[in-house]
């Protein structure tokens, strides 16, 4: 198992992805509610994605330019062009909302589903840009670059997170992590953000339900053994390894 920089934010992402097609296709368009849900969801996947791309940009590919990663202009071109799609999917929704707020319903079944088929196509994008990144880059990093160094370069990229930022990511990563990971995140909460952490507690509690927030902060209380082998308790609360 070598360490995975892109463990929980790639898992994360394509739940998110996944979920608003699924709701995409089942949103009443003529209805302001349903559109307006529609429309947070979207302004929620852009807040994970430019924030991400963000860290990636002037942490992550720095590295890969030094090492000289072969296919670093793919990579790049890959960031424009979400970044323009993103732009886009966002400016069609804004517009499709605005419209059905103010009761201008007509054509909106339309342009729904072509909102539907546009937000379809870039998940479709921006699921290539991830696998080059787990097949290509990740291995890549990996041969170049210790475990430890790895998670320096993590370190590196949550450094500009602030507490509530990871207030508004608890809601969108959560549900797509196991418990394990839940519980190494929550352990990392707990150290970084010591005054904060009853509010995030009580956010992750919201998102999940009493039962398994039980269970996850039991086992935040477990020791896991293979991180003292690295770096301790960074390690053991992000857990994020791949095979
Ligand atoms: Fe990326």
């Amino acid at each position: 198992m070598r360490f995975n920089v892109y463990g929980l934010i790639h898992k994360t992402i394509r739940g998110q992805f996944g979920e608003l097609v699924v709701r995409a296709g089942k949103t009443v368009w003529t209805d302001p509610a349903s559109v307006k849900a529609m429309y947070e969801g979207v302004y929620l996947l852009e807040f994970v994605l430019q924030g991400h791309a963000h860290r990636e940009d002037t942490v992550l590919h720095p590295v890969l330019k030094a090492e000289k990663y072969l296919r670093m202009g793919d990579l790049e071109i890959e960031h424009i062009t979400s970044d323009k799609q993103l732009n886009e999917v966002v400016a069609s929704i804004t517009a499709i909302n605005t419209d059905c707020a103010a009761g201008l319903k007509d054509g909106l079944v339309a342009r729904g589903f072509e909102f539907y088929l546009q937000l379809a196509q870039y998940m479709a994008t921006y699921f290539l840009h991830m696998n080059h990144e787990e097949t290509m880059v990740l291995p890549f990093l990996q041969s170049k670059k210790t475990d430890v160094e790895l998670l320096e370069l993590h370190k590196a990229m949550q450094a500009s997170l602030t507490a509530e930022d990871v207030l508004c990511t608890i809601s969108v990563m959560f549900p797509y992590m196991s418990s394990g990971e839940a519980a190494m995140i929550v352990k990392l909460l707990s150290n970084i953000y010591p005054s904060q952490f009853p509010d995030m507690a009580h956010e992750i509690k919201r998102v999940l339900g009493e039962g398994d927030t039980t269970l996850i902060f039991k086992l935040a209380t477990v020791e896991f053994p293979r991180v003292k082998e690295l770096e301790g308790a960074y390690v053991a609360t992000t857990g994020m390894f791949s095979p």
